[in-house]
């Protein structure tokens, strides 16, 4: 078994879909078992629960500093075995220490095409809301490696959205979401299962 971590904000409807993939036999060998929130009213934490996946939450509000909030994160996943860190709907930053710890094991699920509309201060519904007020046709969702630069790390998966004229950005939010977030990030969390298990056989 590979076993992952999903780290949330918000909502977790992400979460939800890995979940229902899982179930599925859509993640292989990978199976969710913790689930961290940076926010206690996090209702991706409810979705968990559903579900009885272990959570924790390490509220950022509730830690001095980024040191403290990553070392806390450092200590539930180490303590948890875990080998797959999926971001979902997370809305802090991991520092160095938590990066350095599993290079090239953290994904982030970004709501635009990289690297358009990303980087600090696009997140949510500010990301839809600069892709409408800039006027591209089409936009999407992108799981990407993450690194210390935000939204920075190399591209994995994309899956372009066409934008309707009459989109407002909770509209376009949604289909980005349905369309493209939910199928891509189960898709490259599953082809990060196998790569880690094909790793492993090879020793
Ligand atoms: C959404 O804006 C989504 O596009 C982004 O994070 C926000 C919440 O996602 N990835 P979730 O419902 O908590 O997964």
């Amino acid at each position: 078994m590979v076993r992952i971590a999903v780290i949330v904000s918000g909502g977790g409807t992400n979460l939800q879909a890995l979940i229902d993939r899982q179930k599925k036999g859509d993640l292989g060998n990978g199976e969710i078992t913790l689930v961290i929130a940076s926010n206690p009213q996090a209702y991706a934490l409810e979705r968990a629960k559903n579900e009885v996946i272990t959570s924790a939450v390490v509220s950022r509000k509730a830690c001095q500093d980024s040191a403290e909030f990553d070392g806390k994160i450092l200590a539930l996943l180490q303590e948890h075995d875990i080998q797959l860190v999926v971001l979902a709907g997370f809305l802090s930053i991991l520092g160095k220490p938590v990066i350095d710890a599993y290079p090239n094991r953290i994904i982030n699920i970004h709501p635009s095409l990289i690297p358009s509309f990303c980087g600090k201060g696009f997140y949510g519904l500010k990301v839809h809301e600069a892709a409408l007020a800039y006027g591209v046709k089409v936009t999407g969702a992108t799981v990407h490696y993450v690194n210390e630069i935000p939204d920075g790390g190399n591209i994995i998966l994309q899956k372009a959205v066409e934008i309707q004229p009459d989109d407002t950005p909770e509209i376009l939010q949604r289909r980005v979401m349905e369309q493209a977030e939910w199928e891509i990030l189960p898709k490259a969390t599953a082809m990060l299962v196998k790569q880690i298990e094909d790793e492993s056989k090879q020793g």
